[in-house]
């Protein structure tokens, strides 16, 4: 087994959390909130922000009945996977690069397990060309307390995969071969968002942008991108500083910073 992976080997319980992260050694204060069941992550952590949660606030649940990806869809959260949201509080000028960079953060801790991650534009994690996991981030002012990032991350761990889904997405347990302990896994994950965290607000966003263009499955690709004003197709050249993806489209460069976008060739 991959060195990385044999501490992830057994399982154990994703409550026992909230005592380990305080030995992270982290800049982010993380408390960790567990839940045996919710809604969605997203919703109760912006409830507690609402409410004035300090930055470093987990939420993290064993199920979600409502969890929500992307454009409003709905995203899949059994029992197995990994489903929490950590609140933070960027100045405006980390906010831009924070999907990415916590892109980066998930690509970085599976790359150690041995795995071949990589990152589609804009917040896809895939494992072996399928999605294993996706990042949200959302965004809100708190009156007097500036901005409030809700960033959740949602990775297909030891869960099922409903049968539509089971050919373009993946859980870690079919790739490893085992089932994967979720709470080291967790603390890792922590532990690099915190690193990503720190390299953005320290304005290193260059470098975070590099490691996220090595990492990219769609950059160098023919890519149709489906926007509320249209379709478009062309080659994916670049990101930039705000997470927005630069596609040739034939008659020049594009930058689009929403949308879909499907891999052609
Ligand atoms: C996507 O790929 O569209 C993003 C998926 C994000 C899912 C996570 S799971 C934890 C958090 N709570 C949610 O309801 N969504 C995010």
């Amino acid at each position: 087994m991959n060195k990385g992976r044999e501490d992830l080997a057994s399982e154990d319980s994703l409550s026992e959390a909230s005592k380990l992260v305080s030995n992270l050694g982290t800049r982010i204060r993380y408390q960790v909130y567990y839940l045996e069941k919710c809604g969605s992550t997203q919703d109760v952590a912006r409830e507690l922000a609402e409410k004035g949660a300090q930055e470093g606030i987990v939420v993290v649940a064993e199920e979600q009945e409502n969890g929500r990806g992307r454009l409003g869809r709905r995203w899949f959260s059994g029992r197995g996977g990994l489903w929490f949201t950590v609140v933070l509080k960027p100045q405006p000028d980390a906010l831009g690069l924070l999907s990415l960079g916590v892109g980066v953060a998930v690509g970085r801790v599976l790359r150690g397990l041995g795995l071949s991650a990589g990152l589609k534009w804009p917040n896809d994690v895939l494992v072996d060309r399928r999605k294993a996991g996706g990042i949200l981030v959302e965004g809100f002012t708190v009156p007097g307390d500036g901005i409030v990032a809700l960033v959740g991350v949602g990775l297909n761990v030891n869960n099922e995969l409903p049968p539509g889904l089971a050919e373009v997405s993946v859980a870690l347990r079919e790739v490893v071969g085992a089932r994967l302990s979720r709470l080291q896994l967790f603390l890792k994950l922590l532990r690099e968002i915190d690193n990503v965290y720190l390299q953005l607000i320290e304005g290193r966003g260059e470098v975070i942008l590099e490691e996220w263009r090595r990492l990219s499955v769609t950059l160098g690709k023919t890519v149709k991108i489906i926007t509320a004003d249209g379709e478009y197709i062309g080659v994916a050249v670049d990101v930039g500083s705000l997470g927005e993806l630069y596609i040739d489209i034939g008659d020049g460069i594009r930058a689009f910073y929403a949308g879909d976008v499907v891999h052609v060739r």
